[in-house]
């Protein structure tokens, strides 16, 4: 199997109910490598970017109110964005992750175990993982840049100044 990174990001609910240690040890003990992480405080504009597959779909707007923190009263709107590398690294933190409905999440996945959907419908799953390599490269690229992930194994758009399309003004 190949060795691959994909994202992962902890989302405001999980962040607000002190669930970053918990994930952390699910996917370690998966097997899974951290080989970049960071705080980030999520614009409007980067969470459209993020999201921008879903724009057309009737939960796109609270998908971008949940993303940046809307929901659940946190003072800066922050998320934990963490790179992981190994072997079939998608798939495998897909599988930690759960379904992405949190009803649908066997037990012993983090959504399953944590996740909730509101009164409102609304999915609170706690993590973000990528669905498949290319968005894994997309999104790390979009909230990395190479120099803050210890050995990026997706090659970079532009070589003039050692940095990706991903270092954005709104990732900083
Ligand atoms: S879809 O509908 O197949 O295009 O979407 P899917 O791949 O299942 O999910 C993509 C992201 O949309 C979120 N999602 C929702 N959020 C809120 N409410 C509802 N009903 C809903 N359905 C899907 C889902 O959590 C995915 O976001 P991430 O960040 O990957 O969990």
């Amino acid at each position: 199997m190949a060795i691959e990174q994909t994202l992962v990001l902890i989302k405001p609910d999980g962040m607000r109910r002190g669930l970053t240690g918990l994930v952390l040890d699910r996917l370690e003990s998966a097997g899974l490598q951290l080989v970049a992480t960071r705080m980030v405080k999520v614009s409007e504009e980067l969470a459209r970017e993020h999201y921008r597959d879903l724009k057309d779909k009737p939960f796109f707007p609270n998908l971008i109110e949940y993303i940046r923190g809307k929901f659940h009263d946190l003072k800066h709107n922050q998320v934990l964005a963490l790179v992981y590398e190994g072997e079939g690294a998608v798939a495998l933190t897909r599988k930690v992750a759960g379904a992405t409905n949190p009803e649908d999440a066997a037990p012993n996945t983090i959504r399953g175990s944590f996740g909730r959907v509101t009164t409102k419908g609304q999915f609170e799953n706690v993590i973000h993982a990528s669905g498949n390599v290319g968005d894994a490269e997309r999104e790390i690229k979009l909230w990395f840049t190479p120099d803050e992930i210890l050995q990026p194994i997706y090659p970079t758009t532009s070589a003039s100044n050692g940095k990706s399309a991903g270092a954005k003004a709104w990732a900083k």
